[in-house]
């Protein structure tokens, strides 16, 4: 059984992954509607991968014999003042996630609930990749600078990004 600390915040993390998945949809729309098709999918792709996310938590409450109890999600920023911009904002949240998932590390240590330290090490390592993936584009934007000639080929390199092989599934 999970304890009821626990539970609450494994809950709070659905609400979180949700959250990530809710803007990085947003994310998606702004560059639609930017003419920026790649970094559109990319976006998708990342709305997508956070709702596994959110579902290996639900998942996982339940396998434990715990209850989901799904609250509110709060609205999300929907513009932004550049692809530079969105792709910083992405970074600065996959840290704070990064944050909230050592905190449930912690929690999970203390507690002596080996069973949910080792749930979250699939996080863990995730994060790691997140927040890899979202610097580069930084880096690459910070690149490209005002050249809409570059920004044309990062776009199109960017579409090119294909689904996570597995998601959910290779995990269960
Ligand atoms: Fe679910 Fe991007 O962390």
């Amino acid at each position: 059984m999970l304890s009821e600390k626990m539970q609450a915040e494994l809950n709070k993390q659905i609400n979180a992954e949700l959250y990530s998945a809710y803007l990085y949809l947003a994310m998606s729309a702004y560059f639609e509607s930017e003419d920026l098709p790649g970094m559109a999918q990319w976006m998708r792709l990342q709305y997508e991968e956070e709702v596994v996310h959110a579902l290996k938590f639900y998942d996982y409450i339940h396998e434990r014999r715990g209850r989901v109890l799904l609250a509110p999600i709060e609205a999300v920023q929907t513009e932004w003042e550049s692809p530079l911009a969105v792709f910083e904002a992405a970074l600065a949240h996959e840290q704070h996630v990064t944050a909230l998932i050592h905190a449930l590390v912690k929690l999970a240590t203390e507690e002596g609930d080996y069973a949910t330290q080792s749930f979250l090490q699939w996080f863990v390592d995730e994060q790691v990749e997140e927040e890899a993936s979202a610097d580069a584009v930084v880096q690459q934007l910070r690149r490209v600078g005002d050249s809409a000639s570059l920004l044309f080929l990062l776009d199109r390199e960017l579409g090119q990004r294909q689904a996570e092989a597995g998601g959910a599934e290779a995990e269960a």
